[in-house]
């Protein structure tokens, strides 16, 4: 019977991504995924086909603007079930690539749901399979709320939400995170009426407050209706529809609103349950996270863990660096992963990017800072593709060295890497304002906000 160097369980970014780099530093590696395809939550229900809806929809919504170009269209229509089919096939040739992947370097596919039942064994149905290390990747899952059931055919989570088969009348979203701002604006564009029910006074927590502001602004523009401050309680289902019941928060006053679909996205929970941690003693904290040292170590010698389903932020590119970080470190490399470099983008129109420390963090820490902005208004290539909204914020220290950046704007996600790839070379906002930028470029902005943070900006 083979003994594997590695057993990753868990086939999604974090999993498959430190199974093939595992196995490219010459360790036997083996990757158990229970899921019909491989590519976890990322690739089947997150990211992937999110985006690919994202796209589909934006490109309906842009058709409505092109008058201003000269352009007139008639009799555009949506046909919802051509696109959920582009987005399948989108999701199949991804997932399967991932196969392809495997093979081409001798990672071998354990299908089957894992359990541990010692150290050094993971069990699939009824085999044991010996490995001399274990990696647990099995990511997260979404949430609710108490008292309310997710069905997905009315009270939806994400994974309802990409898959509807027809543009509900009225959606209504329950937090205005990330998962509710992108799929409550693919619903808007194709002309849903949505309303984001937020427990908070301000959309996107965690993310820089002004930076949040600009972009609920700008989705407000586009049709969100947002309702802060309110908690939801109860969801009914009546004849009609639904009717939910919200909270005002701290005022002691409720509300019901009809909608005919909702979408619960109050964020999601890691998924350690099946695999018989517990019994192991593998430490998991209080909410659930397996805990780790920094060099992804559980609590039990011989068994790691990575991505969703330890403490950290919960993105598909984070998990990557983990697993790429873990597997180099076990095979004697020097694995390392930057958290504070980990950039976060929101797919909605406009894009909300951000690395690094937001300017309420370094108040509360007591950090000297300065602020460098820039409005996309100013910006030349920005008018000319009329995506004025929205600004490049800098924060940086007294040297000159980039502590956040963030973006709130049309390609904000691809921008952020600029500022993303300073931060980790510890380049200083001096040294990005002396790099030469293509004219006219949406990446003028980041230059010109660097320049603000010294009072230098030339075109504000
Ligand atoms: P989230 O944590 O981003 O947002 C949840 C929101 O729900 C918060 O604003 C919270 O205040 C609110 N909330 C909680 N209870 C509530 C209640 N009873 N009534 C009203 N509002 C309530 O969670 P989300 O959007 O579900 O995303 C989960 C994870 O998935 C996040 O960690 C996110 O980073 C990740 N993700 C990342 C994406 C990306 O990078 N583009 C896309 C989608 C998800």
């Amino acid at each position: 019977m083979t003994t594997y160097d590695l057993i990753v369980i868990g086939g999604g970014p974090g999993g498959y991504v430190a199974a093939i780099r595992a196995a490219q530093l010459g360790l036997k590696v083996a990757c158990v995924e229970g899921r019909d395809a491989l590519g976890g939550t990322c690739l089947n229900v997150g990211c992937i086909p999110s985006k690919a809806l994202l796209t589909s929809s934006a490109k309906y919504a842009e058709i409505a603007h092109l008058s201003s170009h000269g352009i007139a269209v008639e009799g555009a229509s949506i046909d919802v079930s051509a696109m959920m089919g582009r987005k399948d096939k989108i999701v199949g040739d991804l997932t399967k690539g991932i196969a392809f992947l495997f093979k081409k370097n001798g990672v071998e596919l354990i299908e089957g749901w894992a359990s541990i039942p010692a150290a050094g064994q993971v069990k699939v149905g009824d085999d044991i399979h010996e490995a001399k290390n274990i990696l647990i990747a099995t990511g997260s899952e979404p949430t609710s709320l108490p008292g309310i059931e997710i069905d997905e055919q009315d009270i939806l989570s994400s994974t309802g939400a990409i898959a509807l088969d027809s543009v509900p009348e009225h959606l209504v979203v329950i937090g205005a995170g990330v998962i509710g701002l992108e799929l409550g604006q693919v619903w808007a564009r194709l002309g849903a009426k949505v309303t984001v029910v937020e427990y908070l006074d301000r959309v996107l927590p965690g993310i820089d407050g002004e930076t949040a502001k600009l972009a609920q602004r700008a989705l407000s523009k586009r049709g969100l209706k947002f309702q802060l401050g309110r908690a939801l309680k109860s969801v009914d289902k009546t004849e009609a529809g639904l009717s939910l019941t919200v909270d005002r928060v701290g005022k002691d006053k409720e509300e019901v609103i009809e909608a005919d679909k909702v979408l619960i996205a109050v964020g999601r929970r890691p998924v350690t349950r099946g695999l018989g941690l517990e019994e192991l003693g593998v430490a998991i904290n209080a909410r659930g996270f397996v805990e780790v040292d920094e060099t992804f170590r559980t609590s039990v010698p011989g068994i790691y863990a990575i991505g969703d389903c330890v403490p950290g932020p919960m993105l598909a590119h984070k998990a990557e660096e983990d697993g790429v970080a873990c597997v180099e470190l076990l095979a004697g490399e020097a694995g390392h992963v930057d958290y504070n470099t980990v950039p976060g983008v929101v797919y909605t129109d406009p894009e909300v990017a951000s690395v690094g420390q937001t300017e309420e963090a370094l108040k509360e820490a007591g950090i000297e800072y300065s602020v460098g902005k820039f409005a996309f208004m100013a910006n030349s290539r920005a008018r000319s593709i009329g995506e004025t909204d929205g600004a490049v914020k800098v924060l940086a220290d007294a040297n000159g060295k980039i502590l956040g950046g963030h973006i709130c704007g049309a390609h904000g996600g691809d921008l952020i890497a600029e500022l993303v790839l300073a931060m980790t070379k510890g380049a200083t906002v001096a040294e990005v304002a002396a790099t030469c930028h293509a004219h006219p470029a949406m990446g003028e902005a980041v230059k010109e906000a660097c320049l603000d943070t010294m009072g230098r900006a030339i075109h504000a």
